[in-house]
């Protein structure tokens, strides 16, 4: 980013979808590259005994080597490099000392700026060996991820991408959490449009070559209702039942779309062991 592009960037969402040209779209691979990495990394380090703050540790260093800042450090009271969100917990769960266990699932979401832009990209991971319930949901939620992407393409609406994924979910006996959407991303973290992962084709607002955003749909086993606890933050299912989430940062191009946050170990979706 140059001083005359920071000077002309919005520090604030103003209602304006912002288009992009190349020199964006560069940056973003860039940025998305870093957050991609990062989660292939961390496939590794997940396993029965570690800590969710080894995890959050782990990708700081990650993100401090690689020319990267975790937009998530400081961002509105939260004090974390990652959000750990494990079985029934929805979203922006808080790293702690508590060891994951055999048979849990566990989203790891990252956000890294990298010359003033963000990659955002989240994965879900088995740990040890998993139930075939929690293997079914993860799978679900991963397929229905790639399948709002393939919907983006210019003239197509963001209704379209929400039908494609609620779809797919409901087809599969799951629920789609409306609380928490996709959101547009750049120089800032959380921008216009709202990407919300339930809908109607053709609803919405149109999709234009250079809109950057992330497709992130979070689904539960149960009903799609969610409480925030007490501190704040963590987000759960008011019914307990297991959440799992998937997410890419994305740009819409003439031909269609491309994910920035694809990985480079061809490990988008993790590998788990099922009973
Ligand atoms: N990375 C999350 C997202 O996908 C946002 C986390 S904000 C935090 O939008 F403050 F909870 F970390
Ligand atoms: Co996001
Ligand atoms: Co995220």
């Amino acid at each position: 980013m140059t001083y005359v592009d920071a000077a002309s960037a919005p520090a604030r969402k103003n209602g304006q979808i912002k288009l992009h040209g190349p020199a964006a779209f560069a940056a973003m691979h860039k940025a998305g590259r870093v957050a991609a990495q990062c989660l292939d990394m961390l496939a590794g380090e997940v396993r029965p005994g570690v800590t969710t703050e080894r995890i959050d540790r782990l990708a700081c260093a990650f993100g401090r080597e690689h020319g990267a800042w975790p937009a998530t450090l400081m961002y509105r009271g939260y004090t974390k490099s990652t959000c750990t969100s494990v079985n029934h917990v929805v979203c922006h769960g808080i790293p702690n000392e508590k060891p994951l266990r055999d048979g849990d699932i566990v989203n790891v979401d990252v956000t890294f700026i990298v010359d003033g832009w963000h990659g955002d990209s989240s994965r879900t991971f088995g740990v040890g060996r998993i139930p075939r319930r929690a293997q079914r949901l993860i799978d679900v939620t991963y397929e229905a991820m790639m399948r709002g992407i393939a919907s983006i393409r210019p003239g197509a609406t963001t209704g379209d991408i929400g039908a494609a994924i609620q779809t797919f979910v409901e087809g599969h006996h799951m629920s789609v959490v409306r609380d928490f959407c996709g959101h547009g991303l750049g120089q800032l973290f959380h921008d216009e449009p709202n990407i919300v992962h339930v809908g109607r084709p053709g609803e919405g607002i149109p999709l234009k070559p250079g809109m950057l955003f992330t497709v992130e749909p979070m689904i539960n086993l149960g009903r799609p209702h969610v409480k925030v606890l007490a501190d704040g933050w963590t987000a759960v299912t008011r019914d307990r039942s297991l959440s799992a989430q998937f997410e890419h940062s994305v740009g819409v191009t003439d031909a269609g779309v491309e994910i920035f946050t694809l990985s480079p170990g061809g490990i988008d979706k993790p590998a788990t062991s099922a009973d």
